[in-house]
């Protein structure tokens, strides 16, 4: 028999099916083509599934799970600032003006160091891989070489990179020793990134794509927005920026635009479907349906917000008005490389909305009724939700999706999960990986068919 296919795995795996809703496939054959996409999958009652298996079982192409391994996607951290890694766990003491101009701009301002890059972004994009994440969305810093430095690694390390170089113009809001030269230099350095990066995608199997990013309204001025409005569209790029982080940089966009954020980034051309806006947690419901409305993403990043928010996001609201959402780590505004956490993270501030967390309130008074997201829902963020907000097919395990997957193992040495009950549902087996699994449990991590990552 001819073999069609490049790759078959052997295996069962969960994907969402809704954001509520979890498929179970068992003991499927998860078909590849030569380019890493999944072309078949076929079930055990499917008429050739046995001659598939028969024609592969034994070959190089084929790959069968042991026993207490399970595909899941590969999560897509939706928000993450690559230079922070460096001081991730830390500096998490003061609120986000003054984290940016005590820590954050100081440790970015070092990344004109291509050296002291290198060694940060290699670190990362293996610790990222090593927590099964296949696909990130990155903030660089100013700088155009180190921006491009990432992207070159994550090419080489086969992760799928979407990067920006910031832009920070604005004179007045950012130090003398870490902003753009000037609003043309900002431009003109974005506009020669997303073309190098463009490029670089021609040879670069899984995709590295460039972000148009401005950092957030803060750093920009109006100027630098518009031209970024202009540039993503001339090129067709991804746009990243924060939105309505924080009272204080809420409110410093109302006296500054006279609007919120999202009305303010929707007339700089910065809102359409390929925009992912990090945060988002003080969108009023003309902001929330004005993002339903563009296709704009919410990279829901929990563990950032406990520290930075003043709030938590509304995340089962807003997916009950139909706006995309993925979760990120906010690397290092969150401490956590592992979107596991996040998930985790994302489940208990929502619980924590529901029901208020001031006692000296009366129950009734004290939360906000319907905002619990279920681990089903979390698990959605973090897979099928962060590639429908990238509008990439990927975050899902389903023909014509591309083969990005982590193998769980519950039986790792060392991080055995608590499995007693032969009868447990699958659908419970897969809470017990959400809320327990560790780096351990991630046996191995393939981006677009390929092997990226093998704990041995
Ligand atoms: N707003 C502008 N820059 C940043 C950043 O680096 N982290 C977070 N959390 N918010 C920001
Ligand atoms: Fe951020």
């Amino acid at each position: 028999m001819d073999r069609t296919f490049d790759q078959v795995f052997r295996g069962s795996a969960f994907t969402s099916r809704s954001p509520q809703e979890v498929s179970v496939l068992e003991d499927c054959l998860f078909c590849l083509d030569e380019k890493g996409l999944i072309r078949r999958i076929l079930k055990p009652q499917d008429h050739d599934y046995e001659t598939v298996l028969a024609t592969y079982s034994g070959t190089e192409k084929f790959r069968e799970l042991a026993d207490g391994q399970y595909f899941l996607p590969g999560f897509i951290d939706l928000h993450i600032h690559a230079p922070q890694w460096a001081q991730a766990g830390t500096a998490m003491d003061i609120p986000l003006h003054d984290w940016l101009n005590t820590y954050t701009f100081p440790l970015e301002s070092k990344f004109s160091d291509l050296d002291f890059a290198r060694k940060v972004y290699q670190d990362l994009v293996t610790t990222l891989l090593a927590n099964g994440t296949t696909t990130a969305l990155y903030f660089a810093t100013v700088h155009k070489e180190a921006s491009y430095l990432l992207a070159q690694i994550c090419a080489d390390k086969g992760q799928r990179g979407l990067v920006g170089k910031v832009v920070m113009d604005d004179k007045e809001e950012n130090p003398a020793y870490y902003r753009d030269e000037s609003t043309e230099a900002a431009l003109s350095e974005t506009e020669d990134f997303i073309q190098l990066v463009q490029e670089l995608n021609k040879t670069t199997k899984q995709g590295v794509y460039p972000v148009v990013t401005p950092r957030f309204i803060p750093s920009c001025t109006d100027e630098a927005l518009a031209g970024l409005g202009e540039l993503a569209k001339k090129y067709g790029t991804h746009i990243q920026s924060h939105c309505s982080e924080s009272d204080w940089e809420h409110n410093y966009v109302h006296e500054r635009m006279h609007k919120s954020d999202t009305f303010a980034l929707h007339e700089m051309g910065l809102l359409q479907d390929k925009a992912i806006m990090a945060h988002a947690v003080f969108l009023s419901d003309e902001d929330a349906d004005l993002f339903a409305e563009t296709g704009t993403a919410i990279a829901h990043c929990p563990i950032s917000n406990v520290c930075f928010s003043n709030g938590v996001l509304p995340a089962a609201r807003f997916t009950r008005k139909g706006i995309d959402i993925g979760l990120g780590t906010d690397i290092s505004g969150g401490f956590s490389p592992s979107l596991f956490d996040n998930i985790r993270q994302a489940v208990i501030s929502s619980r924590m909305l529901e029901e208020g967390v001031d006692p000296s309130l009366a129950a009734p008074e004290r939360g906000l009724p319907q905002s619990r997201i279920s681990a089903n829902e979390a698990f959605y963020y973090a897979t099928a939700g962060g590639g429908q907000s990238l509008s990439l097919p990927i975050g899902r395990l389903e023909e014509n999706y591309i083969w990005d997957v982590q193998v769980i193992d519950v039986n790792a040495t060392n991080a055995k999960l608590p499995l007693f009950d032969e009868g447990i549902s699958m659908e419970n087996l897969l809470h017990k990986i959400l809320f327990l699994s560790r780096p351990e449990n991630i046996r191995e991590v393939w981006v677009q068919g390929e092997c990226v990552h093998k704990r041995t």
